[in-house]
C-alpha cells in the first residue's frame, strides 16, 4: 500500500532503539504536529466538507499524544522539547505557494509523514517485542490508525485534483527519498 521509494535507512533502527526514552519524547511531538495538522487543514476551503473526518483525525492524534505523554510518566522520563526533523522540514518546503496547490502539497506531505509513521512503527513492534513487549504492543496498535490517516490524506487530495496530485505525488515520492536516503545522526523517528 505505501509508495515509498526507498527504504529506511539500516542505521535508523539500531539509532532508536539505543534511545528510547528521547524517542518517546519525540514521538509526543509528532502526535502533536499531527493534530494540529489535521486543525490546519481546516482552513482551506477545499477541504471545508471534509472539517468532521479532519476533527476525527485530530482527535484521534491528540489522544495518541495524550498515551504517549502517559508512557513517559509511567516511564519516568520528562516531556522536553521537540527535536527539529530535517526529512519533515525538507518535505515542508517543497510546498508551493498558491491557494490550489498548496492544499494538495500540504495533503501530500501529510499523507507522506503519517505513511511513514505507520512504516517504522511497524518495524518498531517487531524489534520491540523480545527486548520491551509492552512498549511493541503499544507501537502494533497504533500502525493501523495512522495507515488509514495516510490513505484519508491522498484520498483527500485525489478528490480535489486526481491528476494534479499524482504528479504532485510524484515530485514529492522523490524529494522523500532524497531526505531519507540523507538521514541524520539525532535519535528521532523521521
Ligand atoms: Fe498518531
Ligand atoms: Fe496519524
Amino acid at each position: 500500500m505505501l509508495l515509498f521509494r526507498t527504504p529506511i535507512p539500516a542505521d535508523w533502527l539500531p539509532k532508536i532503539l539505543a534511545h528510547l526514552p528521547q524517542v518517546l519524547v519525540d514521538h509526543a511531538h509528532l502526535e502533536r504536529k499531527a493534530a494540529t495538522s489535521a486543525l490546519n487543514l481546516e482552513k482551506f476551503r477545499q477541504l471545508h466538507s471534509r472539517v468532521h473526518e479532519l476533527n476525527a483525525i485530530a482527535i484521534e492524534e491528540l489522544q495518541h499524544f495524550e498515551l504517549v505523554l502517559r508512557l513517559l510518566q509511567a516511564r519516568g522520563i520528562p516531556f522536553d522539547e521537540p527535536r527539529p526533523s530535517r526529512w519533515i522540514r525538507g518535505l515542508m518546503r517543497g510546498i508551493r505557494p498558491g491557494v490550489q496547490g498548496q492544499v494538495i502539497d500540504h495533503l501530500i506531505v501529510c499523507a507522506l509523514i503519517e505513511g511513514r509513521s505507520c512504516e517504522k512503527f511497524q518495524v518498531l513492534a517487531e524489534a520491540l517485542e523480545p527486548i520491551d513487549p509492552p512498549l511493541a504492543q503499544f507501537y502494533a496498535r497504533l500502525v493501523e490508525s495512522e495507515g488509514n490517516h495516510y490513505a484519508t490524506y491522498l484520498i483527500m487530495a485525489r478528490h480535489i485534483d486526481l491528476q494534479e496530485t499524482d504528479r504532485r505525488l510524484d515530485w514529492f515520492l522523490d524529494l522523500e527519498a532524497e531526505l531519507t536516503q540523507q538521514g541524520h545522526p539525532d535519535p528521532i523517528l523521521h
